[in-house]
C-alpha cells in the first residue's frame, strides 16, 4: 500500500530523466513530453544552463532566511520589473501562494481607503489554486466541493462581460480589485480578448480599483512575449507567477505597480 496521500490520479508510469522535451520511463520508453510539467518545464528538461546554476548554488547556499539580504533576488526582482512593467516583486513558492498575496495586497490597499469589506471580483471558470483563499477565488465547484466554508470577499461575473462588471461597480461600494487570467487555463483554454482586457482596465482606472493578472499558467513567454496582458497592452497593478518561472525548481512571485506598489511593510 501506497504512503502517499490519495490527491492525484496518477498514470501507470514513472519516468527516469529527460532532455529538452523528451522523457524516458523507467523501461527506458522515450516519449515526446506535450505536457511540459503542466506548463512548468518553460526551459525542457536537464537544461545544461540551469543544472548548471542550480547545482553551483547547491554547493554554494541553498537557505539563509529572510532576516538578511537575498541579492540573488534583488537581481531576480530587476529583471522582473523590466520584463513586466510592474516595479517591486514578492517572491514564494507557488501560484497560489502568489495568489493569496495579490489577494492580501487588495484588501490591504481596501482597508488602507477605509474600506471594511474589501471585495475582489473574481471570473467563472477562473483557477486561481487549492489553499483556503485561492479555492474560494477559483470559478469551479469541484475544487471547492467539501472545503466549505469558504473564505469571503468575493464575486463572480461571467468571463470576458464587461457589463457584468460595471453592474457589480453600480450596486457594490466594497470592490477593490478585478482578479483574472489573460487566458483561463485549467477552466478550459479562454482568451480575454484585448478590448476586454483594455475595458478592465478602464473601469479599475475609472473606481480606483486594482487590476490583477494571474499569469501563474500563461506567463514567462509562453504566449510569444513574456506576459499574457502585454498583447493587448495593457498593464495591471499586480501579476502573479509562477510555474514557469521557476522552470521545476517551485518558485512563486507577485509582482506590483501602480498603485499597489509600496503597500507593504516588514511583517505583512
Ligand atoms: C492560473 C493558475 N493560477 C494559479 C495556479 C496555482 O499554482 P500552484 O499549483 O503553483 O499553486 C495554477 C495552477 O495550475 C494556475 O493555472
Amino acid at each position: 500500500m501506497s504512503h502517499l496521500m490519495n490527491t492525484y490520479g496518477r498514470q501507470p508510469v514513472a519516468f527516469s530523466h529527460g532532455k529538452g522535451c523528451h522523457l524516458t520511463d523507467t523501461d527506458g520508453k522515450i516519449y515526446l513530453d506535450a505536457l511540459s510539467g503542466i506548463a512548468v518545464n518553460t526551459l525542457g528538461h536537464a537544461h545544461p544552463a540551469f543544472v548548471a546554476a542550480l547545482a553551483e548554488q547547491a554547493g554554494r547556499l541553498i537557505h539563509v532566511s529572510n532576516l538578511y539580504q537575498a541579492p540573488l533576488q534583488e537581481r531576480l526582482a530587476d529583471v522582473l520589473a523590466e520584463r513586466s512593467g510592474l516595479a517591486e516583486a514578492f517572491f514564494c513558492n507557488s501560484g497560489c501562494e502568489a495568489n493569496e498575496a495579490a489577494i492580501k495586497l487588495a484588501r490591504f490597499y481596501g482597508h488602507k481607503k477605509g474600506i471594511e469589506n474589501p471585495t475582489v471580483i473574481v471570473m467563472e471558470k477562473a483557477f486561481h489554486g487549492r489553499t483556503m483563499a485561492t479555492l474560494s477565488a477559483t470559478g469551479n465547484y469541484k475544487v471547492q466541493a467539501g472545503f466549505e466554508p469558504l473564505v469571503s470577499g468575493f464575486l463572480r461575473v461571467p468571463y470576458g462581460d464587461l457589463d457584468a462588471i460595471r453592474n457589480v461597480a453600480e450596486h457594490h461600494g466594497n470592490v477593490v480589485a478585478v482578479m483574472l487570467e489573460v487566458i483561463q487555463g485549467e477552466g478550459g483554454i479562454y482568451m480575454a480578448p484585448a478590448e476586454y482586457l483594455q475595458g478592465v482596465r478602464e473601469l479599475c482606472d475609472a473606481h480606483q480599483w486594482l487590476m490583477i493578472c494571474d499569469e501563474v499558467q500563461c506567463g514567462m513567454g509562453r504566449t510569444g512575449k513574456w506576459f499574457g496582458y502585454q498583447h493587448a497592452g495593457v498593464l495591471p497593478d499586480i501579476a502573479t507567477l509562477a510555474k514557469g518561472l521557476g522552470s521545476g525548481v517551485p518558485v512563486g512571485a507577485c509582482l506590483a505597480g501602480g498603485r499597489a506598489a509600496g503597500l507593504f511593510g516588514p511583517g505583512n
